[in-house]
């Protein structure tokens, strides 16, 4: 949060991008079914960002110690590539911001996935970022619950995470990272299907209306993320043979804004 500096981050009622208040930035594309060795997987295209999930188990918990007689233990890694962004260089082993984000979508699906159904077991969640672009941790969480349930992992019910902001004085869907980097809040949020909250995280100042701004905000977003995991599925069931072929074909993914 650099405080608007003396970067101008709304100009004629609009931001930097073109994009309204409550605009998604494009592309926002999903596709399900892309790693031949995972037993779940997705990728994403949200703005700039690029992020691929790879799903695995539930599979028995090794070593040992680790199993839970009651239930699968969720095990969500959070790794950027050397090359995901310019200030993202050197080796590509967990920091503490890793740990962070690994840790917060990790709490948000246990809210939602049936683990009782699987004792004993671990089910790993593998999200690389490949190119980062601001709200890496709510494209990486609803592309791995979009992963979970191509690997046929039984969940009372869908998520999906957006951000949303304060930058140039106004409450943003979608932050970018220049209204994340000089504007005046970033709260990355993820809801349930139902409406339920499973992430809320803030950085930064915002007055208690605002923040409710931000929520209705981000829950009316949410549905737009849900109707994009509904048709990734639908295609996926459509063409499954096309789509393990068309491993990063443009035409092979769903667009938001064509829906
Ligand atoms: O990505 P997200 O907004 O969830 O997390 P953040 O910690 O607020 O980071 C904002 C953005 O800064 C990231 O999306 C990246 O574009 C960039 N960043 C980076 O490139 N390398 C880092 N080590 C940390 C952040």
């Amino acid at each position: 949060m650099g405080g608007d500096l003396d970067i101008k981050l709304i100009v004629d009622g609009k931001r930097l991008d073109g994009r309204s208040f409550d605009e998604f930035r494009k592309p926002l594309k999903l596709e399900v079914g892309v790693l031949r060795e995972a037993d779940g997987s997705a990728y994403i295209e949200w703005g700039m960002n690029k992020i691929i999930v790879g799903v695995f188990g539930p599979r028995e918990a090794i070593p040992k110690h680790l199993a839970d007689p009651d239930k699968a233990r969720i095990r969500c890694t959070y790794t950027m590539s050397t090359f995901a962004s310019l200030e993202e260089h050197g080796r590509m082993g967990p920091n503490r911001r890793a740990i962070e984000i690994g840790k917060v979508v990790r709490e948000a699906l246990e809210n939602v996935v049936m683990v009782e159904k699987f004792p004993s077991t671990i089910i790993d969640v593998h999200m690389i970022v490949l190119q980062a672009e601001g709200g890496t941790r709510v494209a990486s969480l609803t592309a791995a619950a979009a992963a979970l349930i191509n690997a046929g992992i039984p969940m009372r019910e869908p998520i999906v995470g957006v951000a949303a902001g304060k930058a140039g004085g106004e409450v943003l869907l979608d932050i970018g990272k220049a209204e994340d980097n000089y504007g005046q809040a970033d709260v990355p949020m993820a809801f349930t299907k139902s409406g339920d909250i499973v992430l809320l995280q803030m950085d930064g100042k915002l007055t208690r209306e605002e923040l409710a701004k931000a929520i209705d905000m981000v829950e009316k977003g949410s549905k737009k993320l849900f109707k994009l995991q509904e048709k990734a599925f639908e295609k996926e069931y459509a063409e499954p043979i096309g789509r393990k072929l068309s491993l990063l074909e443009e035409e092979s993914k769903v667009d938001i804004h064509s829906l």
